[in-house]
């Protein structure tokens, strides 16, 4: 991940100190400057003197007793240093307080106290946008793939997907991030590794050493692994971070089974994520769930990314789903038909539908995975020397 500049504005002394340690600690951004005051007009000296730092993120601390002051140098910052996105830092108990950051030119406003991890999915956020296509064109697209309880499906659509995108555009990666990982077995391999040696060893982490601790299956696909015993290792959420920066440098698409994990991880890999899809089951439970996932993963960023699949799905009298998605905040992106011994065949066997030749459910998640990439026309066009694939 580029490493972001950062210039932080605290009146106290203090918090200014926390604030430089927690930002130098996400490891995707670094101190360049810190400020004890705030500027007072255009032709403050210190706005000079930030400018000369040209940061990519400002950070205002909004202390009790220095409201307006600190509302003032976020309108001056914001239009004196226009390319600086401006993160203030203060109470969450002031609705008032928030929106008059936000008028005022804010981008992200994050609760003090603040943790690495508040700061970190802030700093990915910024990232991941400044990122669309054109920016950098040549850096691959996330899917994350999540369910709504465990047994909906996550596992069976991201091995699939993941197949389907290999076979339109190549240079795809699965990443296994479940607590336990299922996916080598749906594709019958015996990984010698697993994202726990990737986390490990991110220090030296090239394209060469990823390409050796991904399983290559017989279609192309690389595997990423996920620990086949639970694992204790617990890596930071800028690990992640690290992970993914090195990984969608080499690949077009990766797509991730997150499965059932809900935690600071899965939600650092749905901020970089072009799309999340939530896989449920058309019934009340499976919806309800749904809900609250989606809500977990992305009530502090863009939920205009999240989209429901609905697997094993039929039509079942009394289901609205136009109320389903107002209900969830999420639209119904795809409906993957139910073939439960096709399904569970395939699995077993270690051979997934996508290899098996054309049926309903291979032509849905085919559709899905072009769908997913409509926009994508000028990708297929890129040669790739990297992970180059049959
Ligand atoms: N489209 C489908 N039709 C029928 N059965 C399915 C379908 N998708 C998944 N299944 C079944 O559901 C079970 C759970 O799927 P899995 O992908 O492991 O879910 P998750 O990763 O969400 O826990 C599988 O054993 C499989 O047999
Ligand atoms: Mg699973």
């Amino acid at each position: 991940m580029p490493e972001l500049s950062v210039a932080v504005f605290a009146t106290d002394q203090d918090q200014r100190a926390v604030l430089q340690v927690l930002v130098d600690g996400t490891s995707v951004a670094q101190t360049v400057c810190s400020s004890p005051t705030m500027p007072l007009a255009a032709t403050d000296p210190v706005i000079r003197r930030t400018r000369g730092f040209a940061p990519d993120v400002i950070l205002i601390d909004i202390a009790s007793d220095g409201v307006t002051a600190a509302l003032r140098a976020v309108e001056l910052l914001h239009q004196e240093l226009p390319d600086a996105a401006l993160f203030a830092i203060g109470p969450m108990t002031q609705p008032q307080l928030i929106v008059s950051a936000m008028r005022a030119g804010v981008r992200e406003y994050i609760e003090r106290p603040t943790t690495t991890t508040d700061l970190l999915e802030a700093f990915v956020r910024l990232t991941a946008t400044r990122r669309k296509p054109g920016r950098e064109s040549s850096r691959g697209k996330v899917f994350t793939i999540v369910n709504a309880k465990g047994g909906s499906g996550a596992t069976t659509v991201a091995v699939n997907l993941a197949l389907a995108l290999q076979s339109i555009h190549h240079a795809t990666a699965l990443v296994d991030l479940a607590p336990l990982g299922h996916c080598a077995l749906h594709l019958n391999l015996k990984p010698a590794f697993t994202i726990s040696d990737a986390l490990t060893n991110l220090h030296r982490l090239d394209s060469s050493l990823l390409d050796s601790f991904m399983a290559h299956h017989d279609r192309g696909l690389q595997v990423l692994a996920g620990p086949s015993i639970p694992t204790a290792i617990e890596p930071s959420a800028s690990d992640f971070a690290r992970l993914f920066d090195t990984m969608v440098g080499h690949f077009h698409y990766i797509v991730v089974d997150a499965s059932s994990r809900l935690d600071s991880a899965t939600r650092l890999v749905s901020n970089l994520s072009e799309k999340i899809l939530l896989i449920a089951h058309a019934d009340v439970a499976s919806l309800w769930s749904a809900g609250r996932v989606a809500q977990y993963l992305g009530d502090s960023g863009s939920r205009d990314r999240f989209a429901l699949v609905l697997n094993r799905y039929r039509k079942v009298a009394g289901f609205n789903e136009a109320e389903t998605e107002a209900a969830i905040g999420a639209p119904v992106l795809w409906r993957i038909p139910n073939q439960y011994f096709a399904v569970s065949a395939a699995i077993d066997r270690g051979v997934p539908v996508m290899q098996q030749g054309a049926s309903d459910i291979s032509r849905s998640i085919s559709g899905l995975a072009e769908y997913l990439t409509k926009d994508d026309l000028e990708v297929k066009r890129t040669a790739w020397s990297l992970f180059k694939t049959v």
